[in-house]
């Protein structure tokens, strides 16, 4: 049997393709090139994809070889599972890849802020100097702050842990029952006293399809006028136009948003120009580390392939998500 054929359809990091390619024949596509990516599909034993590639049953229909598709990342919303499971197909990402960057991006986030960076490049005047000074005193302190993180998953459970040591108080709601030692002392409260009682309300629910909507025009009433909101878990989990509405009608409210949807944010975005929600390009992730371990995905796609008989896909059963 000859190398297997790897179909590549978004940047990963040059050491882990490097490694990739001394064992796999590899084709990189970008899926907006749907006539190169239709060729590449019919010949690939595996593809390995990031967020925006949509791995769906019409894409899986033109790649009749297919047997493993690797998630360099952790949300696997836009690979139809179900559809892999039925074709056999295994499905792996990098559950631990980026908890680390999006903690410290969440926190990084919440200070800027509670803190933000103020800089001095000119010489001030005495008054000036006097009346920086007095609009620079934060209305409050994270250890004096209820931070309510809803999903206490894996990066979750890292949020509690850093907020344990910052936050006044660490509440959470997660629809499963977590684990004592996994909480890091955060308490758990009912949605309704979630949304009431966090003065920083962050989202680390997963990217199920339930979650559409889970932050809508209901749940913004429930919160602090003055809440700080992150949402870094999927675009979708929030109703942008309420979202919006609740933004326009109480200003000292800050949404800080790293995802979105759609992505790239277009013209039309309800969030975009108000002085309150502060929009990022999905960095959560972005660190040279956590693209790193993402990229090494490959590793465990080349050992899925050593596993499956490329000849005959559909018999293997093994999925891993
Ligand atoms: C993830 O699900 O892992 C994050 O959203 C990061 O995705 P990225 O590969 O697009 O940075």
């Amino acid at each position: 049997m000859g190398r297997p054929a790897v179909l590549i359809t978004e940047p990963l990091d040059a050491d882990a393709l490097a490694w990739l390619n001394e064992r796999c024949d590899l084709t990189h596509v970008e899926d907006a090139d749907p006539s190169s990516l239709n060729a590449a599909l019919t010949e690939a034993d595996a593809i390995i994809v990031r967020t925006y590639t949509r791995v769906d049953a019409a894409m899986l229909s033109k790649a009749p070889r297919l047997s493993v598709v690797g998630r360099a990342g952790v949300g696997v919303d836009n690979v139809d599972l179900d559809a892999c499971k039925a074709r056999g197909i295994t499905v792996i990402n990098t559950p631990q890849a980026n908890t680390s960057a999006v903690v410290e991006y969440v926190f990084a986030m919440i200070f800027n802020v509670l803190r933000p960076a103020v800089r001095v490049e000119r010489a001030i005047a005495e008054d000036e100097w006097r009346q920086w000074r007095d609009e620079l005193i934060t209305p409050r302190e994270l250890s004096e702050s209820t931070l309510g993180i809803l999903g206490l998953g894996r990066i979750g459970q890292a949020v509690s842990k850093v907020g344990a040591e910052l936050a006044g108080r660490v509440i959470y709601h997660d629809l499963v029952e977590i684990p004592r030692e996994l909480r890091s002392g955060a308490e758990p409260v009912n949605r309704e006293r979630m949304l009431a009682e966090s003065d920083i309300l962050t989202i680390h629910v997963d990217g199920r399809a339930a979650n559409r909507n889970l932050i809508g025009a209901g749940a913004l009433a429930s919160v602090k006028h003055d809440v700080i909101f992150i949402n870094a878990s999927r675009g979708f989990v929030v109703d942008s136009p309420a979202l919006s509405a609740f933004l326009c009608e109480h200003p000292r409210a800050t949404a800080i948003l790293d995802v979105h949807d759609p992505e790239p944010v277009g013209a039309n975005s309800p969030l975009l120009g108000l002085p309150n929600a502060i929009l990022t390009p999905h960095v959560g992730a972005a660190t040279r580390r956590a693209k790193r371990n993402m990229s090494w995905v490959v590793k465990d796609v080349w050992a899925a392939l050593e596993k499956s008989d490329r000849q005959s896909p559909a018999q293997s059963q093994s999925t891993l998500l």
